[in-house]
């Protein structure tokens, strides 16, 4: 903390200083100023006073930085950042080692400023400028002149997506299959009218190559990744039971009129009993359609609607 309002003491007179220089100057750099977001490949020593294993300031970290190795760059000498901004006076630096555009990223190393954080600290600049400038609109037309680098994202690999150890939450998944495409009220409209028939028995004899796929996929993936857990939704079996049974009246056209492709016109009018519709338009089906689906989803009533497990089982698995 105590580093932070150094800082921010430096930046202030060094703004107000420039601000009286600019008065006089002839030659200004390209632009005035340049603020950092980043992670460890930008971070100056932002982290120095986190709790968090992600800190460089030790030796040998910045053994060609001027003598100095209690910096807190990741890298003997300068950064890029470093580098790109040497003619520029003032910026801030925000960029923070092990952050990443996800909050949680890093989080097994300790403390970090995320993304959202390091905007939320760019707003505190934004404040304290309006404070030394006088308006907002000052300030903007000065931040207006400044150079942003927004420089994050490895770590949201390095340090969450291929570290699934910490990060269990994406461990539970679930692959729904494809919906009944052959009995979609495209199937019925738009390909063959005069052999309705064959042609959705193509389709659904078609689609059952990529639903076998997708059931051994999850037995692969089960057995090869022990910590993930996956499940497979039998959404066209869901949805293809009876119809009538569930108080569905219309099931071969959608509820909202169509163009001649098959989406809705804008700005007509959608039929009004939209519960007793399967489908919305000649693809998509009814909020109704939907909630049936995901009540299954959850919470199987035949065993051939999730495979192995439903979404109530697999969301209670233990990680
Ligand atoms: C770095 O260290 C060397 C030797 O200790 C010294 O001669 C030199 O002046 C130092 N440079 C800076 C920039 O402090
Ligand atoms: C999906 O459900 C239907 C109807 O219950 C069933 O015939 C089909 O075998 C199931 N498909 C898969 C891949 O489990
Ligand atoms: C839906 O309502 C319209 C009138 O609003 C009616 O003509 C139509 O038959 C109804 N549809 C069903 C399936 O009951």
């Amino acid at each position: 903390m105590a580093y932070k309002i150094k800082t921010w003491y430096a930046i202030l007179v060094l703004l107000k200083f420039v601000s009286q220089l600019q008065n006089c100057a002839h030659a200004a750099p390209q632009v005035p100023c340049f603020f950092i977001f980043g992670d460890s490949l930008a971070d100056n020593g932002n982290n120095n006073h986190l709790a968090t294993n992600a800190k460089a300031n030790y030796h040998p970290f910045g053994i060609d930085f001027l003598n100095r190795t209690d910096t807190g760059r990741f890298t003997n000498g300068r950064t890029t950042v470093d580098l790109i901004g040497r003619d520029i006076l003032i910026g801030v630096n925000y960029a923070s080692g092990g952050a990443g555009i996800r909050d949680e990223t890093g989080k097994q190393l300790g403390g970090r400023i995320s993304l959202n954080r390091q905007l939320q600290n760019h707003k505190v600049t934004f404040s304290s400028l309006i404070k030394l400038l006088g308006t907002r609109e000052l300030v903007a037309n000065y931040l207006n002149k400044c150079l942003y680098s927004v420089a994050m994202g490895s770590n949201d690999y390095l340090n969450n997506y291929f570290v699934p150890g910490y990060y269990k939450t994406s461990r539970r998944i679930a692959l729904p299959g494809l919906g009944p495409l052959g009995s979609i009220p495209y199937a019925f409209s738009n390909i063959c009218r005069d052999n309705v028939a064959t042609i959705v028995a193509n389709i659904n004899s078609a689609t059952q190559i990529f639903y076998a796929t997708l059931v051994l996929l999850v037995d692969r993936l089960n057995r090869d990744l022990k910590d993930a857990h996956f499940i497979y939704l039998n959404r066209s079996g869901i949805s293809s039971r009876d119809p009538s049974v569930l108080g569905f009246k219309v099931v071969d056209v959608g509820c909202c009129p169509i163009r001649s492709d098959g989406q809705c016109i804008p700005n007509s009018n959608p039929c009004k009993n939209r519960t007793e519709y399967v489908f919305w338009d000649v693809f998509h089906p009814t909020e109704a359609l939907n909630q049936f689906t995901a009540t299954r989803s959850y919470s199987a009533s035949l065993p051939s609607d999730a495979y192995p497990y439903d979404i109530s089982h697999l969301v209670k698995i233990e990680l």
